[in-house]
């Protein structure tokens, strides 16, 4: 079968080299196009990024000429992941979706927009949905922000034992999640942890509850599950490690008694998600890893379980204030942002959607 052919617009940034070598020998997508800034457009890849993975730029990207982030310059492309500034990824996604290309976005223009699926593949795929409603070929789904990712994927494998009215979470947040551009100084973040990010909180609070709702009755929106159905509280930090989101969970059913600490971690152990039952390529062999030792998940040893599209839950006991804690760890720019994107775009070719 022919590769579906896509793009990367924010493609010198933090998430934008993040799909760069997710996209390295995928067996289904195959990179054509690359868009940045027009400080970056007209020069090859390799000359306009300032590399900061571990890997190596792989060649198949090197060679490449950067355009600017207009549709006139991606006529290849059937998909574009985009790893933009919210600055300025409103305007240029819509000409894009408008252009009539899959958009897959992974900025928070458009995550409050009820016709636009905000989409954890780990999670609720079964938002992709509305899209068959759509009058025209182009499209937008988001991506949720990094680390309301790493959150709902034990929250969605607990909902099964019931519903979840309370939810309070604290992150210690990597440095890639701050982006390249100009990302956090190192004066400030050595020797040092940050207890604010901006619009990070609300963030989480709401897209919690986004991707927890549900499609409408009519088939063509989200509906949120409302505020005041699930509580959830957010605290986030910055701390110095380079990629990778902990996240220290304390969660209440709403039905007493509760389930008990074995029902619960066998939810954990033995959830699945849509992607895996597709076949997708991408999907992880486990979508939640759930770690025994008393000092893990660890972001350094554990965020490349199943190479970044998988998440870790450890330390899950009972919690006096609320029902169960519990210790999440997921990769921030694999499943908190380009993966989640490339296994969206994956599933969406399992569905016939592109
Ligand atoms: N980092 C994460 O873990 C993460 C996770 C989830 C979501 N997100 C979201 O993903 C998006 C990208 O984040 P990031 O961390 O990768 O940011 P970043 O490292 O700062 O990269 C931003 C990208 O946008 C491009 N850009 C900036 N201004 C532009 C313009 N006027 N026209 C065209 N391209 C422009 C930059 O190109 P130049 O290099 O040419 O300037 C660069 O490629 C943001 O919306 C962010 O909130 C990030």
């Amino acid at each position: 079968m022919a590769k579906t052919k896509v793009g990367v617009l924010g493609a010198t940034g933090s998430v934008g080299q993040r799909f760069i070598l997710l996209l390295k020998d995928h067996p289904t997508l195959e990179l054509v196009a690359l868009g940045a800034s027009s400080r970056s457009a007209g020069k090859k890849y390799s000359e306009a990024v300032n590399w900061q993975q571990t890997t190596l730029l792989p060649d198949e990207a090197a060679d490449i000429t950067v355009s600017p982030c207009d549709p006139s310059y991606f006529t290849d492309c059937k998909v574009v992941f985009s790893g933009l500034d919210a600055d300025v990824a409103g305007d240029v996604e819509k000409a894009f979706a408008e252009a009539g290309l899959a958009v897959i976005s992974n900025a928070k223009n458009y995550r409050r927009d009820p016709h636009v699926p905000l989409v954890v593949p780990l999670v609720n795929t079964d938002h992709l949905s509305i899209l068959k409603s759509r009058k025209t070929p182009g499209f937008i789904v988001c991506n949720s922000n990094c680390s309301t990712a790493g959150l709902v994927v034990p929250l969605k494998a607990l909902s099964a034992l019931g519903p979840i009215d309370a939810v309070s979470v604290t992150t210690m947040q990597a440095l890639s999640g701050a982006g390249f551009s100009p990302g956090v100084p190192s004066m400030a973040i050595l020797d040092n942890v940050i207890p604010f990010i901006g619009g990070e909180e609300e963030k989480m609070e709401y897209e919690t509850r986004k991707i927890l709702g549900s499609v409408s009755a009519d088939g063509t929106t989200i509906a949120d599950i409302p505020a005041s159905d699930i509580k959830v509280s957010a605290q986030c930090n910055r701390v110095a490690v380079t990629d990778g989101h902990l996240e220290c969970v304390s969660m209440r059913f709403a039905h007493r008694p509760p389930p008990t600490l074995e029902q619960v971690k066998e939810a954990l152990r033995t959830y699945e998600c849509a992607p895996q039952s597709a076949g997708c390529p991408s999907a992880p062999k486990h979508a939640i890893h759930l770690l025994e030792q008393p000092d893990r998940p660890q972001p350094r040893l554990d965020r490349d379980r199943d190479a970044g599209y998988g998440v870790s839950v450890g330390r899950v006991r009972e919690d006096p204030l609320l029902d169960y804690k519990f210790v999440v760890l997921s990769h921030n720019t694999v499943i908190g942002a380009a993966g989640s994107g490339i296994l969206i775009a994956e599933y969406l070719i399992t569905q016939n959607v592109i």
